[in-house]
């Protein structure tokens, strides 16, 4: 007889389904998506008075950063890229990026500035950290690639009720929303969520 999926076999099956989707966008359909997020960013005011923003570089199919990234640039606002903390083991640091930075390739063939201590922004200091995800739910649930990072560097922020900083946006496809997720206690869930046509708040 047939054994029920576990739940880790559910949330791989999940990852699995929504990268693919993910990957099958046209590069037309990537370019527009990108160029959307910026204006839906300006039109939602959730840069307002911004001055430190986390983004990430792009991967897998994710939405492009890129002209979000410059956007920012152009308007003075200082950009952070995560890269693996050394010795916590799986959390992530912020290390400014500027055009001049120079840059190394992780073990997850994803591009990362240089570990420079005098370039780190404590978390506390960002005013907005957006978060890459593969799918979310109607109640503000994440599913990452599953390695956890985002769950351990929020872990400490998600207890403090009353912060005001960072604003943590969730950036996504439309069409990776799904209706809902099976999650761990682990696991953060997000207040925002930034697709090409819509800002949710949770
Ligand atoms: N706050 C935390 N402390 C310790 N381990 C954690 C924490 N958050 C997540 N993890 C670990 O990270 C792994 C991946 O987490 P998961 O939520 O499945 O990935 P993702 O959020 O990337 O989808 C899990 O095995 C989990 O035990
Ligand atoms: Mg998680």
């Amino acid at each position: 007889m047939a054994q029920e999926p576990t739940q880790i076999q559910l949330r791989n099956t999940l990852r699995q389904t929504f990268r693919e989707r993910r990957r099958r966008l046209t590069n037309e359909e990537q370019a527009h998506f990108a160029q959307a997020l910026v204006k839906q960013c300006e039109d939602s005011g959730v840069f307002a008075s911004a001055k430190r923003v986390a983004i990430y570089k792009t991967n897998d199919g994710e939405l492009d950063t890129q002209p979000l990234i410059n956007h920012m640039w152009e308007n003075g606002i200082s950009v952070y890229l995560p890269v693996l903390h050394p010795f916590s083991d799986g959390h992530l640091l912020f290390i400014e990026y500027t055009q001049d930075s120079a840059m190394m390739v992780n073990g997850f063939g994803i591009q990362e500035p240089r570990l420079n201590c005098q370039h780190v922004c404590p978390l506390a200091a960002l005013d907005v950290l957006f978060t890459p995800l593969v799918a979310f739910d109607g109640a503000g649930n994440r599913l990452g690639m599953g390695g956890g990072f985002y769950d351990r560097t929020l872990a400490s922020l998600h207890d403090c009720i009353d912060r005001a900083s960072p604003k943590v946006v969730g950036l996504a496809h439309d069409i990776q929303k799904t209706l809902s997720l099976p999650t761990e206690a682990w696991d953060i869930p997000l207040k925002w969520i930034m697709t090409p046509t819509k800002l949710y708040h949770f």
